[in-house]
């Protein structure tokens, strides 16, 4: 692509110097985490040295710093999702703990005989939570199809809404198929019937730019550890008025307005949501990863990615035996295959001896395994620091191993 200085980028990330037994480490596991460039732990290093003391809670000039940049990166969060206010931003430890929030909290507002929607490709931080729910009242989780490409059964989705819908809970990306579900339109249409949705954005941020009040999204969720940040670190946006009606997550300090043994209030949003000493550190550091992807531009990351695809899944196509699981046209550069007989751990070490890190297994999506018919797959991911000549040694690596496996 032209202009896209990849030695340059590359450059940023000190990690992909690494040799593996060996071998140049070809690192295509960026669907489970991005690796971490320079400025995002010279930032941690920064707060560290120079500016660590604890938020909210102080008038000296250090706590002063850290509060200062703690919310100076809400501010640079709601301008990259393009929130209408920083009350809609709150830090959790990751997409994770943000959907479980939402399943507390605006789960305490289901009844008996309420239904959620969510869909065969969701991860387990999308589906666990509403379960968990279940344990105290009756919560029904209605689940939609995907087609023979990884896609969303659009009728199917419709027939699931009725009465007794109170939610529906979907990724915008899925970890294993990589479809990219059309959720702007999913969204107008749980709304016509009245519903809210949540979006896990976990595999879509850094693929994609995304715009709550666009989307029309009610809650939206993200890890900063996925789109090239610091770990332990996550975003849920949700909009106002439903944060509003929620009641608090977690209690602690900063959550609350007053406490006495017989009433305690709470915060305005949106520390109503955030008790206790939050990962400043941390938080610091995402702003600097939010800098770092838009200096390089999410569409033009994405573009690059798209290109690897491509040219990845041709040269899968040709390895004889090659199944790839998800094939929409619209598509972010995950690519999830088995070959032949082969055992996809078997596959996953093998290739690791060659420099190579996938990841193997169910990907934490066991229901989307049960649908496809298989126990787990070997998943490729790319970021914006692959090359086509890592493609190359990637595709080298799995003839040999599948070869061998046969
Ligand atoms: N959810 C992450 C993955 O898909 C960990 O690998």
């Amino acid at each position: 692509m032209e202009n896209y200085n990849i030695d340059e980028i590359r450059s940023d990330f000190p990690i992909l110097e690494r040799q593996v037994w060996g071998k140049p480490l070809v690192y295509l596991d960026n669907t489970a985490t991005s690796m971490t460039p320079r400025c995002v732990v010279d930032a941690i290093e920064n707060v560290y040295y120079h500016h660590k003391a604890n938020v909210h809670r102080g008038v000296h000039t250090l706590s002063q710093e850290a509060t200062d940049m703690q919310e100076t990166t809400r501010e640079r969060v709601r301008q990259f999702i393009n929130a209408r206010s920083t009350e809609e931003i709150i830090f959790t430890r990751g997409t994770t703990e943000a959907i479980n929030l939402v399943a507390a909290s605006y789960g305490q507002l289901l009844e008996n005989g309420d239904e959620i929607i969510v869909t065969t490709m969701e991860h387990h931080a999308n589906i666990v939570p509403w379960q968990l729910l279940g344990r105290n009242k009756r919560i029904i989780l209605r689940v939609v199809p995907i087609n023979a490409d990884g896609e969303i059964d659009r009728i199917a989705y419709s027939s699931l809404f009725n009465d007794r819908t109170k939610l529906v809970a979907m990724c915008h990306v899925s970890n294993v198929l990589g479809t990219v579900n059309p959720i702007k339109e999913l969204i107008a249409e749980a709304h016509q019937n009245g519903v809210p949705v949540l979006i896990d954005g976990a595999q879509a941020v850094s693929h994609i730019k995304v715009d709550v009040q666009d989307l029309d999204a009610d809650f939206y969720a993200f890890s900063a550890h996925k789109m090239y940040g610091p770990t332990g670190i996550g975003v849920l946006y949700g909009k106002k008025y439903l944060l509003e009606m929620m009641p608090p997550y977690q209690g602690g300090g900063e959550m609350i307005g007053t406490v006495s043994f017989n009433n305690t209030t709470w915060a305005d949003l949106p520390f109503k949501f955030e008790a206790g000493t939050p990962d400043f550190v941390g938080i610091a550091a995402l702003r600097q990863a939010i800098d770092y992807m838009e200096s390089i531009g999410v569409e033009r990351i994405a573009a690059h990615e798209h290109d690897l695809l491509q040219y990845a899944t041709e040269q899968m196509m040709t390895i004889p035996g090659m199944r790839i699981f998800g094939t929409s046209a619209s598509k972010c550069a995950v690519i999830s295959f088995l070959v032949g007989n082969a055992h996809h751990y078997d596959m996953g070490m093998l290739l690791d001896k060659l420099g190579i890190a996938v990841r193997t297994g169910h990907h934490c999506a066991q229901p989307l395994m049960h649908s496809l018919g298989i126990e787990g797959t070997v998943r490729a991911s790319f970021a914006a620091y692959n090359t086509r000549q890592e493609i190359d040694a990637f595709i080298a690596a799995l003839r040999r191993v599948a070869a061998m496996l046969q």
